[in-house]
């Protein structure tokens, strides 16, 4: 089976390449097709990739393209972790929103629907390739913003894109540690970056009450240390970790303005050496990445933390469990048959009620060999179904305003979108940011002038 990695020259790639010689999802991955438009990164990361199989006995082997069409051909599966205008672009959606005072962050507020606009397109595009070239193929996408870009993208593959994030696992196996089980239903819902953990069943029983119960326990892992014990209780729920922007917004604000640089800037920088030493070095390409994973994986999430005064994150957080954890188990659930359950990015189909069927929701779905099913969520407090409601408004306006429409109308709806956004303070503000954007961003620019 051939799996194809798009954004393949990414500093991430090397996590999913040692998840699958560890063996993790083993489904007999002949062949790795790393796609990349930029060839100096498939060679860095390609010296990467070889210095892990040289220290693994058997490895699926390993070739790389800029052609799409040859990297799609035949493909099994498709990963797409493209990012679409590089960390340069990031650190745009960051900066141009934190300049106006409001959240510069990558996925979550006007970062995140300016990240959607410049993506959605070049996504679309590639899914119609994969619908020609691949039809059977399932596409993984991690592409952020994951949530939008997968809605984005069913309306051309149907169900064969699934999203994948790890924060919603991440949430579950700390909770199920800090309750000291190992097998447990999480009753998990919401959107991408935007959900709620409403139970966490054994035996038949949910352990969450007790949980809140337990101001020691509650705290003794990361969503506990952000929110705090008063806010989870309130809720009756914990938040995903990406809720603190909401809850919290002002002091992430302040914690991101104060830090002086924000994720993008920092990583930017990071990449940037990464890339460079590498060429200089090719020979050291897995000690140089094993060094900046590691300095990157500690500070992970950064913004939300500083502001909540915690210092680095977790080392059973950092060590495995990331996304490749999931895209592989994904993987394995399809390929073998399994019948696993995996918080997934699917349609919603009826699973929450106060969303339509057609609009991608996070929850946890049956996986076998037909791909995900999502499980029937119910209804859900008022509050969480307004604030998905918000936002998959939001989304819509940005899928729509980066695929339909002239260029004038276009840009009235992605005025919409970052007016209707509820961390945006007002209309005044949505419009200097979205000009900030399309003066700075080349393909915003193309798109709305
Ligand atoms: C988590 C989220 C991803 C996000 C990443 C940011 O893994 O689930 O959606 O992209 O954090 O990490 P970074 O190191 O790029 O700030
Ligand atoms: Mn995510």
């Amino acid at each position: 089976m051939r799996l194809t990695v798009l954004g393949g020259g990414g500093f991430r790639v090397p996590l999913v390449y040692q998840a699958l010689l560890e063996g993790h999802g083993d489904v007999g991955i002949e062949e790795v097709v790393l796609h990349d438009v930029d060839a100096r990164r498939l060679e860095a990361i390609g010296s990467v990739l070889r210095q892990l199989a040289e220290q693994a006995g058997r490895a699926p082997r390993v070739t790389a393209t800029t052609d799409l069409e040859a990297a799609v051909l035949g493909a099994s599966f498709v990963f797409s972790a493209i990012r679409v205008g590089g960390l340069q672009g990031r650190v745009i959606d960051e900066r141009v929103a934190l300049d106006h005072g409001v959240l510069g962050q990558e996925t979550v507020g006007p970062g995140g629907l300016a990240y959607g606009l410049r993506t959605v397109p070049v996504m679309t595009r590639i899914a119609e390739t994969v619908a020609r070239l691949a039809p059977d193929a399932w596409l993984i996408n991690f592409t952020n913003p994951a949530g939008m870009v997968t809605e984005a993208l069913s309306r051309v593959l149907g169900d064969r894109v699934v999203g994948i994030c790890d924060t919603p696992q991440g949430l579950c196996r700390r909770v199920a540690r800090a309750l000291g089980e190992d097998r447990m239903w999480f009753d998990y819902f919401g959107l991408n970056h935007l959900g709620w953990l409403r139970s966490a069943r054994a035996r038949g029983r949910d352990r969450l009450p007790e949980l809140l119960a337990d101001e020691a326990r509650l705290t003794s892992f990361e969503e506990g240390r952000l929110f705090g014990v008063r806010w989870i209780r309130a809720l009756g729920m914990i938040p995903n970790e990406y809720l603190y922007y909401y809850y919290n917004n002002a002091e992430a604000v302040r914690a991101i303005s104060e830090a002086g640089t924000t994720r993008g800037e920092f990583l930017l920088a990071q990449q940037e050496s990464f890339y460079e030493s590498v060429r200089a070095h090719p020979e050291h390409a897995l000690a140089e990445w094993r060094r900046v994973r590691h300095e990157r994986d500690r500070t992970y999430l950064g913004e939300g933390r500083t502001a909540a005064g915690l210092g680095e994150r977790d080392s059973c957080d950092v060590e495995g469990g990331g996304y490749e954890e999931i895209a592989l188990a994904l993987m394995a659930a399809i390929a073998q048959d399994r019948g696993d359950v995996l918080i997934l990015n699917v349609r919603n189909r009826s699973a929450i009620p106060s969303l339509d069927a057609d609009a991608v929701v996070e929850v946890p779905c049956y996986v076998d060999a037909n791909g995900p099913v999502p499980v029937a969520v119910g209804e859900v407090p008022q509050y969480a179904a307004g604030l998905m409601n918000q936002l998959k408004a939001v989304e819509r306006a940005v899928i729509d305003a980066a695929l339909t429409g002239s260029p004038d109308t276009a840009l009235d709806t992605a005025f919409l979108a970052l007016g209707l956004h509820p961390l945006v303070p007002s209309t005044v503000t949505a419009g200097k940011i979205l000009d900030g954007y399309v003066e700075q961003h080349p393909q915003l620019r193309t798109r709305f002038t």
